[in-house]
């Protein structure tokens, strides 16, 4: 598992090229990406100018001396690297186990590039299938959100517990989204979820991915482009 984060992670961050405006993701697979990022600063003197997706990020980018701005200051991104929860054939993503699914999601729709890294067991037939959806919501409004997901055919839970919550960086909650039978249609579960008040935002990911970095075992990683 961690050889297969490090091969994707690192081969990603070789895509990056100096002057760019990068889009730092979330996660164990993207910790990789930014100790190769950092290696690159020191050793070939890469330029970057980097923007993190969660606190968590910010700090581990900080730490390994990667040069950070925020989104205020960014119109486009050149390219955004970032994992996934699962990752289908149409390169469309379950993404939010690590909580970041609203900033990765800003941030990925602002991308000229979205690089996507993993390893081989998150590419999956149908979305669904292997991981329960993330749907982060307003405190205020959690019950309200999982009766009406539960209209959509999904079962909620609260992530962390009804007691203890987990609280992402904006200070919402976290419902993580059961379907039996997987998601059959991703867009529309997506644009339905978008359409609940109180939802601020899913972690289905339709159309923002481009490219596809899987790492392996023997520290290889195949890099494949999305179709279209
Ligand atoms: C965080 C995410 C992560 O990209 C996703 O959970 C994958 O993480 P990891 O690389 O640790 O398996 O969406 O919100």
């Amino acid at each position: 598992m961690t050889a297969q984060k490090r091969a994707a992670g690192r081969a990603a961050a070789d895509l990056v090229t100096s002057g760019q405006t990068v889009g730092l993701g979330t996660g164990s697979t993207v910790f990789y990406v930014l100790e190769r990022l950092a290696e690159r600063i020191r050793d070939e003197g890469l330029e970057i100018l980097g923007v993190p997706t969660s606190v968590d990020t910010e700090t581990k980018a900080r730490d390994l001396g990667i040069g950070l701005t925020t989104l205020d200051r960014v119109e486009r991104f050149h390219v955004t690297i970032d994992g996934a929860d699962e990752i289908d054939g149409g390169y469309r993503m379950i993404k939010g186990g690590g909580g970041a699914l609203l900033r990765e999601k800003v941030v990925a729709s602002l991308s000229d590039e979205v690089v996507t890294v993993v390893g081989p067991d998150k590419v999956v037939e149908r979305l669904g299938t292997t991981f329960d959806l993330p749907v982060e919501v307003v405190p205020f409004a959690r019950s309200a959100c999982s009766r009406r997901i539960a209209g959509l055919g999904g079962t909620p839970a609260v992530r962390g517990g009804e007691d203890a919550p987990y609280l992402t960086d904006n200070g919402n909650e976290i419902l993580d989204v059961h379907f039996d039978a997987g998601i059959e249609d991703p867009a529309a579960l997506e644009r339905a979820l978008d359409e609940i008040p109180g939802v601020v935002e899913s972690g289905l990911f339709v159309g923002l991915s481009h490219v596809l970095v899987i790492g392996h075992d023997d520290g290889s990683a195949d890099v494949r482009r999305r179709d279209g």
